[in-house]
């Protein structure tokens, strides 16, 4: 019999799960399957630790999310096409929930069946090596640090690619008197009411923490960026400027002759691919970029077809892309989609690598990773869900970005699933101090 490890139980993780549990119910024999959690349960990053650093384990904290932490785009634009919103909360709830909301839905969808038999929590994957035809796999009981083997078929690596933080440094960091660390570590924004914070980056984490750091009190957000200013409207107590240069004692100098007094650095400068667990030729090197290369259909590695990875792109769309790629490995698994020759695989990849290289802004980058979850959609059979109401919603809601960066989250969408229109919600966020699942459904 196929026998299959998938490695991480995060959304990723639990879409693949999630497909082979599909096929079972509709009479298909599916392989073995076993799955590794390095942490005590599932859900990933969007289940929330109050920890930084290390875990009672010694093994570094994989959550990079944060109290008071909503979505950043309209959840229907991630909704699962197999378990709508609808269908999990009993009604419809409004379009931008907070972490514990998604959190909720995320394993609703997978917590009715016998799942988390299949899973070895505590469990981290230390070594994958492929050898004669088989990936032979080492991990670790990280309650007792009991060490196994075994053998599999094909490696799932659904491990995430926001967990390990890139750490730049620049001058003067070894003596500025006040705190310096990266948004991975951040867990809350009360910490610098009243502080001058300073937010290096210019990308989603650089957003949120400037504008959390803001509504909970900041004295001032400065946030430098390096390329691109993300160039929004800022409230009042924030600003935009370009790029640090250094820091003496207590004073931010960017390379625009900004003077910015700082209690507090942080870091929103991106994260790593990182798989320390796998041998070096199946290992994915890439930024974060929408097409990662050396990956067929974004999924399949492109030097060992057993080998899948998940969820390894920059992401506008999530849940239900993660589903399509699930789905999508699923079949190659079962042998029910066969895998072309090298130069086919060869030039599929070269054809989306260039159309990425050449995307110049979000519209195009939207465009760009719709048409690839439409291509995987229409080569499985994850059910029907329109992907064209999902582009359209993500131009509009970059567009509400645009137009008010504090009032976009309190904007309504359409389901692509059922159709049915979300209610405004109750608070409009620049308000809504609380962000408890209780709160935010009225309960
Ligand atoms: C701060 C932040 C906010 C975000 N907000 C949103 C949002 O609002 N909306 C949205 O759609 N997306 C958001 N994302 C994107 C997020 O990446 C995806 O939603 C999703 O969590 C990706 O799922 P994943 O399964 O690929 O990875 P993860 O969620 O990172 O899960 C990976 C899992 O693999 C496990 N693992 C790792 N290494 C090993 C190992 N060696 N052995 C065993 N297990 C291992 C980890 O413990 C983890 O459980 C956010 C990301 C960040 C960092
Ligand atoms: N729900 C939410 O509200 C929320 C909040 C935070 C994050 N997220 C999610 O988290 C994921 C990761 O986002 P991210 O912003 O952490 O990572 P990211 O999108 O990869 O962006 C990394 C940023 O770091 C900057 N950078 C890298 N090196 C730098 C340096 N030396 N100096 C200054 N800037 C530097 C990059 O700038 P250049 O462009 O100049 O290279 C870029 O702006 C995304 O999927 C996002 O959606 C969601």
């Amino acid at each position: 019999m196929t026998k299959v490890a998938i490695i991480g139980t995060g959304p990723c993780g639990l879409s693949m799960l999630r497909a082979f549990e599909q096929a079972e119910k509709k009479g298909e024999k599916i392989p073995e399957v076993i799955c590794f959690e390095k942490q005590e349960d599932w859900g990933g990053l969007w289940n929330y630790s109050w920890r930084t650093g290390s875990d009672q384990y010694g093994d570094p904290v994989p959550n990079s999310m944060y109290r008071y932490l909503w979505s950043n785009g309209p959840k229907e634009c991630l909704e699962f096409a197999d378990y709508s919103f609808d269908e999990h909360f009993g009604k419809p709830i409004p379009s931008f929930p907070p972490r514990e909301v998604l959190y909720n839905y995320i394993i609703g969808r997978v917590s009715k069946g016998n799942l988390k038999d299949k899973i070895k929590f505590n469990t981290k994957v230390t070594n994958v090596f492929y050898n004669s035809d088989k990936f032979e796999v080492s991990y670790q009981n990280k309650t007792n640090g009991e060490i196994s083997k075994d053998n599999f078929d094909y490696v799932v690596v659904s491990t995430g690619h926001f967990s390990v933080p890139f750490i730049p440094q620049y001058k003067g960091m070894d003596s500025f008197p006040g705190r310096i660390m990266h948004s991975h570590d951040f867990r809350d924004a009360e910490e610098f009411r009243d502080k001058n914070v300073i937010v290096l980056g210019s990308s989603y984490s650089a957003e949120d923490v400037a504008l959390q750091c803001n509504k909970y009190g900041a004295k001032s957000v400065t946030i430098g960026y390096r390329h691109n200013p993300m160039g929004f409207k800022w409230p009042k107590g924030m600003k935009e400027v370009y790029y640090l240069d250094r820091l003496e004692g207590k004073k931010a100098i960017f390379k625009d002759k900004t003077e910015q007094e700082a209690d507090v650095i942080i870091l929103c400068t991106g994260y790593l691919h990182h798989f320390p667990f796998l041998d070096e030729n199946l290992s994915l090197r890439t930024g974060n970029r929408l097409y990662p290369p050396k990956l067929y259909k974004g999924v399949v590695w492109q030097d060992n077809h057993k080998l899948i990875y998940l969820g390894m792109q920059d992401q506008f769309h999530t849940f239900n892309m993660f589903d399509c790629q699930a789905w999508y490995a699923r079949d190659v698994i079962m042998g029910k989609i066969q895998i072309p020759n090298d130069s086919e695989i060869e030039k599929d990849i070269s054809k989306w690598v260039s159309m990425e290289e050449k995307l110049e802004n979000p519209d195009q980058m939207i465009d760009f990773q719709t048409e690839y979850t439409k291509e995987l959609h229409e080569m499985s059979n994850y059910p029907k869900i329109d992907f064209e109401l999902i582009r359209k919603h993500f131009k509009e809601w970059e567009h509400h970005k645009v137009e008010d960066i504090l009032t976009y989250r309190n904007k309504a969408f359409s389901s692509p699933v059922t159709g049915s229109v979300a209610p405004v919600h109750h608070t409009p966020w620049a308000s809504a101090m609380d962000d408890s699942m209780k709160t935010f459904l009225n309960k």
